[in-house]
């Protein structure tokens, strides 16, 4: 059967209609520490790519087969999912808490660190028994990460899911304790609270679309293997 001529040209079985891949970034803290891996990489973005005050989104790159992408860290994860981008940089937090089967993480960076931890109002801890709760109350913007947690401990846990500022939960009695990042536990102190349980380290992962490596493995393949590059360096 003849195929119609756009399916049947050439080009089309090769990656060079398929454009740029695209790259997506976390704003806010891990933008920083991305900056010199990818300089290590050799890709080197549009000047305000890493400037947080830009209002743009997308950005080319001196590399043309390559876009980068500039999204909140959870979105990182949605878009690099949904094969809108191809490759991410996104921190563990976040793979732990959607576990995307069409997400590979071949990378740990080694940037981003630090923990996803409970925490509590000062003397909370003291105050209460933890081996006879049944039930507790947790605001978090991780309600997968927190259930599981207390899931796995015999504890009923009813998740308050906010988008940030979570500190202020226990306070407001939105919730009893708070499942958050915790980095260098200045943002605990500033709210009267105290970690009382770690339960992850974090690091952000380059993290790649399963079907994409599949349909680009040349492509894919090689943004990884720079990355890889980048770390041994
Ligand atoms: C995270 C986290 C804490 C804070 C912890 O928020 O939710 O609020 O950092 O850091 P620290 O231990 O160094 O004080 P982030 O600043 O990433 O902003 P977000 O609320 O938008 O997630």
């Amino acid at each position: 059967m003849d195929l119609p001529q756009s399916l049947n040209t050439p080009a089309l079985a090769g990656t060079a209609d398929l454009g740029p891949v695209i790259l997506a970034l976390p704003k806010g803290r891990i933008l920083k520490e991305v900056g010199p891996v990818l300089a290590r990489a050799g890709i080197v973005p549009a000047a305000d790519c890493l400037n947080e005050g830009s209002r743009r989104l997308r950005f080319e790159t001196s590399d043309p087969r390559l876009d980068v992408v500039r999204v909140r860290s959870f979105d990182v994860a949605t878009f690099v999912a949904h094969g809108a981008a191809q490759i991410g940089v996104c921190g563990a937090d976040v793979l732990m808490e959607f576990d995307y089967p069409e997400i590979y993480a071949p990378l740990d960076l080694g940037i981003g660190g630090c923990r996803i931890s409970v925490a509590a109002p000062v003397g909370f801890a003291e105050a209460e028994d933890s081996s006879r709760w049944s039930r507790i109350t947790v605001a978090s913007k991780y309600p997968g990460i927190a259930q599981r947690h207390y899931a796995a401990r015999g504890i009923q846990a009813e998740v308050v899911h906010l988008n940030g500022a979570m500190e202020l939960a226990p306070a407001l009695g939105l919730s009893s304790v708070i499942v958050d990042l915790v980095d260098t536990g200045s943002t605990l102190r500033a709210n009267g609270l105290v970690e009382t349980e770690v339960i992850a380290h974090v690091t952000s992962r380059l993290i790649v679309n399963r079907t994409a490596l599949k349909t680009r493995p040349e492509e894919i393949g090689g943004w990884i293997e720079r990355f890889r590059s980048a770390l041994a360096a």
